[in-house]
């Protein structure tokens, strides 16, 4: 039997996590002989509720699942572990941006940096899907002096995830049938969905397509996807995100596949002129445990501009957050 991964998930008694955790404790992070322990951090006046999401968890009965911790206590939460999923916060309703959210959710993510710095794993991975992401997980990087920046991405995979499936219908093929696909800058409504260097089956993506659709009705939609949910389901994502988690993780842990790359939000060291302390979504290849920017890519005038645009966002809200970090 091998030893038990320990995984941190906070907000664990909100619609995310009841779908991740379900998700972990069949293994499809780590694969179906990887034992897991999972630490679930909640507020104290959530505990009741996830007394019930961890009575679910042990009626699965699953092989698996060897302990759950369940704790209000970020100290608690985060002890030893090698996996860390930043889901609590609250999440915005019809009509509003996702940094509308910084001033309640921000101050979460400057207590779990210092919880984490001191008591987890030195090589854990922390991956950030509360809103606004990016701009939390600077904020977790910057309480975290003594982990590196590299221990933290924030979640891009989903708006990855939805432009290779935007994209799969419109040109009647399946997602594994595109490579090459990048999400550029903040998981909000300025980020660049860019398929300059996409490829279907082979073949370059925008020599299939009407220049037209790609920029009045590709890039929109991804931007404005999240909103797009939220106005059908009444709450935002919640299944999609969790699965947008697991693939992200496990991406960041297996690696990308030969010849492909995937979106993720990381510290930015400067790479396409993009201004560092800013954690930007980059294409990035990954090899065990190390993420690397895609380097060399054509960039041009109209993709530069969109790039900026959504750089110029992150800054902004890096300059709301000064006080933090
Ligand atoms: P939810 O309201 O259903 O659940 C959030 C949970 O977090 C609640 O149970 C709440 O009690 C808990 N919580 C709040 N503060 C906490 C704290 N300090 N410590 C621990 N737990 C805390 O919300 P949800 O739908 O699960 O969404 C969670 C967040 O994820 C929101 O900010 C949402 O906007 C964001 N989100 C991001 C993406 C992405 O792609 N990055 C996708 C979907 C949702
Ligand atoms: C999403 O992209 O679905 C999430 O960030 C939730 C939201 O507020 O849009």
């Amino acid at each position: 039997m091998k030893t038990p991964i320990h995984i941190a998930v906070t907000g664990a008694a909100g619609q995310i996590s009841y779908s991740l955790l379900f998700r972990l404790s069949a293994g499809l992070l780590l694969g179906p002989d990887q034992p897991i322990v999972l630490h679930l951090l909640e507020i104290t006046p959530a505990m009741g509720v996830l007394e019930g999401v961890v009575m679910e968890l042990n009626d699965c009965a699953s092989p698996l699942l060897q302990r759950v911790i369940m704790t209000d206590d970020p100290r608690i939460a985060f002890k030893n572990v090698d996996y860390a999923f930043l889901i609590g916060a609250r999440p915005r309703g019809p009509g509003m941006e996702r940094k509308d959210l910084l001033q309640v959710n921000a101050e979460i993510f400057a207590v779990q940096g210092r919880a984490l710095n001191e008591v987890a794993s030195r090589s854990v991975k922390v991956l950030v899907t509360g809103n606004p992401a990016n701009t939390n997980t600077l904020i977790a990087i910057k309480n975290a002096p003594d982990l590196k920046p590299e221990n933290f991405s924030s979640m891009s995979r989903l708006d990855h995830n939805r432009a290779l499936s935007y994209l799969a219908e419109k040109c009647g093929v399946h997602t594994p049938d595109i490579i090459n696909m990048s999400i550029w800058g903040n998981h909000s409504a300025t980020q660049y969905p860019d398929l300059n260097h996409a490829k279907v089956k082979g073949q370059s993506a925008l020599s299939l397509l009407d220049a037209d659709w790609v920029i009045d009705d590709f890039i929109p939609k991804i931007q404005q996807r999240g909103a797009e949910v939220i106005n059908a389901r009444g709450q935002s994502s919640a299944a999609s995100a969790a699965n947008a988690a697991i693939d992200q993780m496990k991406s960041w842990t297996l690696g990308t596949e030969a010849g492909d790359w995937v979106s993720m939000g990381i510290l930015s060291a400067g790479d396409y002129g993009i201004d560092t302390d800013l954690v930007y979504s980059f294409p990035v290849s990954v090899t065990t445990d190390r993420v690397d920017v895609v380097q060399g890519l054509a960039i041009s005038e109209f993709s530069l501009e969109r790039m900026r645009l959504t750089e110029q966002e992150l800054k902004e809200e890096r300059d709301a957050v000064r006080h933090l970090l």
